[in-house]
């Protein structure tokens, strides 16, 4: 199978006016371009096939199905080599589509609905959708019976998880598809997840048929998922919403951390490599110095030659601090050097790039300088380089 990446321009998807309109999203795209022909062929692809679509968020690049089609979801677990015990969120174009998620009924968005809320919404997530949606939270939430998600969505759990992704391109996709997609991070299983498109095509090329390209991610680390259902509410996945950032919502002063990374799973050190919960892995060794390490000498990546501005790409600069090559240019013995930034929003956006950088480099080992967790989204990156380090030095 051929993978193409078909460009989708932001400039082309216009000015969003309705971003927060939360309750119904539109469409708004210059009706001449590309990118709306694309995003047209890929929301066709997603109604009539069983191959997943690649499609930006501003988290990740995610894998996207048609939620409610059990054969095109299992598309998903087949291109990641997924193992299919591991529930997928959902993903919606806005409040009116989780409505009918909720009510056990198709959506249909072309209707106008006649009333703007959605009443079988716990009170609960009400403060967290209004202060984070469209974003980087995901939120569980009980499965109606019967449910009009595909049971390989659920993978047989009573509740589902659903977030409102804040990318125009996503929603607009979501929108004209139809329907929710389920969407796992589009990496080959145990990656690094993809942060741009040729991340996407690295990991999928010939597993896949479409990848909509629309430039880097802001966010660069997964959602954050919530369950707000037990008392008090919990994190389960610690992501772009910071811990802090949701004490601060009505209901979610007392929330707790129900994850478990490699701060808690003992506290020996070395670890051994190829434990079970290694994730997010490039094909190099990862070594990780935690925060609090203080004796030794500290890993590569130091905070002093943070120059590179993150905020528009992910690009960084890779500097060559020490090397030696022999004549045949093989054997090369060298040092490479990232610095992805000194806050943890920074981080975040150029954490799984980086990697993946230092892999296609061919490097054998990644000398990681850990930040805070308590550090606004600090906690997702340590959780991501936890589990991707098979070393930790504390
Ligand atoms: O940012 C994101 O969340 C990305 C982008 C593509 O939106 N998506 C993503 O999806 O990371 P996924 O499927 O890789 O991760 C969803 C996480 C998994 O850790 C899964 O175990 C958990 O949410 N999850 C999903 N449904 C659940 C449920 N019903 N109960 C408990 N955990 C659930
Ligand atoms: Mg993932």
């Amino acid at each position: 199978m051929e993978t193409r990446i078909l460009p989708v321009s932001s400039a082309d998807l216009g000015r969003f006016d309705n971003t927060q309109n939360l309750y119904t999203w539109h469409v708004n795209a210059n009706q001449d371009s590309q990118s709306l022909a694309h995003l047209y062929e890929a929301a066709e692809a997603l109604r009539l096939k069983d191959s997943p679509v690649g499609f930006p968020t501003e988290t990740v690049y995610g894998l996207g199905a048609d939620a409610t089609r059990s054969a095109a979801v299992k598309g998903i677990y087949a291109a990641k080599g997924r193992p299919s015990d591991n529930p997928l969120i959902i993903h919606i174009a806005d409040l009116s589509m989780l409505q009918s998620v909720l009510s056990g009924e198709h959506h249909d968005s072309t209707r106008i609905p006649e009333h703007q809320e959605v009443n079988l919404l716990p009170e609960i997530y009400k403060p967290v959708i209004e202060r984070f949606w469209p974003g980087p939270l995901t939120i569980l939430l009980k499965n109606p019976t019967p449910s009009v998600l595909a049971p390989e969505v659920t993978a047989g759990l009573p509740t589902f998880g659903v977030r409102m992704p804040a990318s125009a391109l996503a929603r607009s996709l979501i929108k004209l598809a139809g329907a929710p997609l389920a969407a796992p991070s589009a990496n080959a299983s145990t990656k690094p997840s993809p942060t741009t498109a040729q991340h996407v095509l690295e990991d999928l090329d010939g597993r896949i048929e479409l990848i909509l390209d629309g430039g880097p991610c802001s966010v660069g680390v997964e959602s954050t998922v919530v369950d707000g259902m037990s008392d008090p509410p919990v994190v389960l996945r610690p992501g772009g919403v910071s811990i802090d950032e949701l004490r601060a919502c009505p209901g979610w002063e007392n929330v707790q951390k129900a994850y478990k990374d490699a701060a808690e799973i003992g506290k020996e050190a070395p670890r051994a490599p190829g434990m079970k919960y290694k994730h997010y892995s490039p094909k190099a060794k990862v070594v990780l110095y935690e925060a609090s390490f203080t004796n030794g000498r500290r890993g590569v990546l130091p905070e002093d030659i943070a120059n590179t501005d993150l905020s528009e790409t992910v690009e960084f600069e890779v500097k060559e601090i020490k090397a030696t090559s022999d004549t045949t240019g093989n054997g090369l013995d060298s040092t490479l050097d990232i610095s992805i930034g000194e806050d943890t929003r920074s981080i975040a956006k150029g954490l799984f790039s980086a990697l993946r950088e230092l892999d296609r480099r061919g490097v054998d080992i990644i000398f990681v300088e850990g930040t805070l967790d308590d550090e606004d989204i600090g906690a997702a990156v340590m959780n991501r380089l936890r589990k991707a380090a098979s070393q930790i030095r504390r």
